[in-house]
């Protein structure tokens, strides 16, 4: 598959999801662990949290972990949810940034973007704003966003590389990139590989965290971090694998401890150029 078949398929998935949602039919397993859930979406979120939701925002989750859990906010800033879905981590984000704060969601996919508004309108929130478009051309301008987000959506990309550049050029100097996603760990012999990723969802192919680290510095990020917040058990993956007719007992010792949610972190430094641009014999009497 392509870049762009990998995203029509993305598309077709979640826009499929998000009218399971509409529908009233769960789509995901975040309240409760149910036959036919899955280890990787199941039980991500406290009840103090989804409480306060709109219940669709909470049946929408398709996220790997909780970005807002493990994110440091203040109030009064900027924050960007790359691929957004239904909003959860959108809301969750807003009342922590508050009243003069800000949380964008950026979503490609319309049924997804509808429900997310939807899920706002019930909400009763004002200061979020869905925005529909591309991770990897974010509509926003540079250096506008305090701290990005993300659950889940950056292995679900053909071009890691360009979500990375994007989300370093929004981010305000001294910004934080602060995001759940499944992350492959040592070697993995390809087949292995490409079974445990289709059975976790990522389409696209998931990053080793050596590469996730390697392509966060290309892009500028500083003091990054890879913290491992959910391992998967090839027992979780049996049924699938077995169902496709993989011998699971012969595959475990490649799976173990391999393939994982993780939180990743990294900042955006203050930008050491105004500092050498304010050097010159001009500037520095
Ligand atoms: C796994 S779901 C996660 C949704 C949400 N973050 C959550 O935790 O529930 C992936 C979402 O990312 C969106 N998405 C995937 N690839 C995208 C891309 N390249 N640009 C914009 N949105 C994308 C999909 O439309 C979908 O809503």
């Amino acid at each position: 598959m392509d870049a762009t078949d990998v995203k029509e398929a993305v598309r077709e998935k979640y826009g499929a999801a998000a009218r399971r949602v509409s529908s009233t039919e769960s789509s995901c397993c975040s309240a409760a662990k149910a036959s036919g859930c899955d280890a990787i979406t199941w039980n991500l979120y406290d009840s103090a949290q989804t409480n306060a939701l709109p219940e669709t925002a909470v049946l929408a989750s398709l996220g790997c972990g909780n970005p807002t859990a493990l994110a440091q906010l203040s109030a009064g800033e900027t924050v960007l949810d790359l691929g957004s879905g239904g909003g959860i981590d959108v809301l969750l984000s807003a009342r922590r940034v508050g009243p003069n704060g800000k949380a964008y969601g950026l979503d490609m996919t319309d049924e997804m973007l509808a429900l997310a508004r939807e899920n706002q309108r019930k909400a009763g929130v004002d200061n979020v704003e869905f925005l529909k478009g591309e991770i990897e051309n974010i509509a926003l301008p540079d250096s506008s966003v305090d701290v990005i987000i993300s659950n889940c959506v950056i292995n679900l990309s053909g071009d890691k590389d360009r979500v990375l550049h994007e989300a370093f050029r929004v981010l305000k100097p001294g910004g934080r990139f602060a995001v759940s996603d499944v992350v492959t760990r040592g070697a993995v012999p390809p087949q292995v590989r490409q079974d445990m990723l289709l059975w976790v969802g990522c389409i696209a192919g998931a990053l080793r965290d050596d590469e996730y680290q390697s392509k966060l510095q290309a892009a500028g990020f500083k003091e990054f971090t890879i913290q491992p917040t959910r391992i998967y058990t090839i027992e979780e993956a049996r049924e699938f694998l077995s169902g496709k007719g993989v011998d699971v007992d012969a595959l475990a010792p490649q799976v173990e401890g391999k393939f994982m949610s993780a939180f990743v972190r990294a900042v955006k430094p203050n930008s050491s150029k105004t500092v050498e641009a304010c050097c010159g014999p001009a500037c520095c009497s």
